[in-house]
């Protein structure tokens, strides 16, 4: 569900037309629903109501201190994958005390800031660096709390890039050699064994690659119970949001009849599926969702240059670009597109919306049935909130797009469109030249 509609034929951020906001803050421009995440947040905590959860939201999806601040308001803690990260929390006035530092490859700084700054537990990701972990702790005089990722080897089914948890990836210790790890870990003066993590994958739309992970890990996190007394068990983020039917999923009767026979994931499946699993644990159970929270809360802004008439296609060029939204260009993500001026019955016309860089990966839908446009027209992407502004850069030297938050009837400018002074700002020409 989301709050993002037409009323009066014009497209909605909750109780404000999202033409009024392209006028005042321009194109492309990120819009944020803040009760839509309030929404999201407390859907996936009811939904774990049978367990001892605490949802530590992955800021790598959306980390501006407006969605920090409103995060840390509704008591969440967060995923922190580099010291950027950690310092952001800290901005956003968020507690680090209760928050988790993740990454495949954390630096000694990174360590040192997470450790002063009382992080709650370190997700260790291989022995070498429990090892490192341990050496920073002890010059620091303090002891890391850790827990091991644990690569389940499992299938998320997901796309290959945002598969995490298949042996083949980067991820986690083996299973096979997790009980091994933590014997080296209980070794260790330095380090205290807090608990267990896992995360599969990203966009997972089915519960069974959830229920299979939990599942298997079942026997193995008992015995870490046992042996070392661990107090939490972090199942990973990971749960998917409807992108094929972005507008229609804002709607619960939409759920009710029209996901597939109900296949789709929710919180509520998603709870169901795997409290029964986690229950007789007793353990703390960690969540880490980014997408979830955020996804279906945003969209991109953007309006049409031109409408081009190739040889055999049509093209929509608009202002936004794959170095605003690189999901489309990178995963070949499907993203739904809108017209904010509701289109009336009629002509429609089947059309590539492209950006203006000088690349053809540059195109955020193929082969689309849109309504007949025309210069000036504004589109919104949708299911924009996740992994969006936060993926964005400056190719073609194009300025990061400005952030909006609304809530209510609300609208505040959380990221300022960068001016070019600000992109040039750390360049420098040399003497020598
Ligand atoms: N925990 C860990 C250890 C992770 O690596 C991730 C995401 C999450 C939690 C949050 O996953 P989520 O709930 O958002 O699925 N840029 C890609 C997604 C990359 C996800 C990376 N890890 C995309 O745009 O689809």
């Amino acid at each position: 569900m989301h709050q993002f509609k037409y009323r009066d034929n014009k497209l909605f951020c909750e109780s404000v037309d999202l033409d009024r906001i392209a006028a005042e803050h321009g194109t492309p421009c990120y819009v944020y629903s803040a009760n839509t995440i309030r929404e999201n947040y407390s859907r996936l905590s009811d939904s774990l109501a049978g367990v001892n959860a605490r949802i530590c939201y992955a800021m790598k999806a959306n980390s501006n201190l407006a969605v920090l601040r409103l995060f840390s308001s509704l008591g969440a803690a967060f995923d922190l994958v580099s010291g950027g990260e950690i310092r952001r929390v800290a901005a956003a006035g968020g507690n680090i005390g209760t928050s988790v530092f993740a990454g495949v490859g954390k630096r000694v700084e990174e360590i040192e800031l997470a450790l002063r700054n009382g992080i709650f537990s370190i997700h260790v990701e291989s022995e070498a660096e429990l090892h490192r972990i341990d050496r920073v702790a002890g010059g620091l005089g303090r002891k890391a709390p850790v827990a091991v990722r644990v690569n389940p080897d499992v299938d998320a089914g997901t796309h290959a890039k945002i598969t995490t948890g298949k042996s083949e990836n980067k991820f986690g210790v083996p299973f096979d050699s997790a009980l091994d790890i933590y014997r080296t870990a209980a070794g260790l003066e330095n380090i205290e064994i807090r608990g267990v993590q896992i995360h599969i994958g990203s966009q997972i739309t089915r519960v069974d690659p959830f229920v299979a992970a939990v599942g298997k890990m079942h026997p193995l996190v008992e015995e870490l119970k046992k042996r070392y007394g661990i107090g939490y068990f972090s199942i990973g983020g990971g749960l998917g949001i409807a992108y094929e039917h972005a507008l229609a999923s804002g709607d619960p009767a939409w759920w009710d009849k029209e996901d597939g026979g109900g296949s789709l994931l929710t919180p509520e499946r998603y709870g169901e599926a795997v409290v029964p699993l986690l229950k007789d644990l007793d353990l703390e159970v960690l969540l880490e969702p980014g997408r979830f929270m955020v996804g279906n809360a945003g969209v991109l802004l953007t309006r049409v240059e031109h409408v081009k008439h190739g040889a055999g296609r049509n093209f929509v060029i608009v202002d936004g670009a794959m170095n605003d939204l690189l999901r489309p260009a990178m995963y070949d993500a499907y993203h739904e597109i809108v017209p904010v001026a509701e289109a009336r019955e009629g002509d429609s016309v089947n059309a590539d919306v492209v950006g203006p860089i000088c690349e053809s990966g540059d195109c955020f839908a193929r082969q689309r049935t849109l309504p007949q446009l025309a210069e000036g027209d504004l589109l919104a992407v949708l299911s924009a909130g996740a992994y969006g502004f936060v993926m964005a850069g400056r190719y073609n030297t194009r300025a990061m797009p400005a952030e909006v938050l609304v809530d209510g009837d609300k609208v505040a400018e959380v990221t300022a469109r960068e001016t070019f002074e600000r992109i040039i700002a750390n360049e420098r020409i040399p003497d020598f030249l």
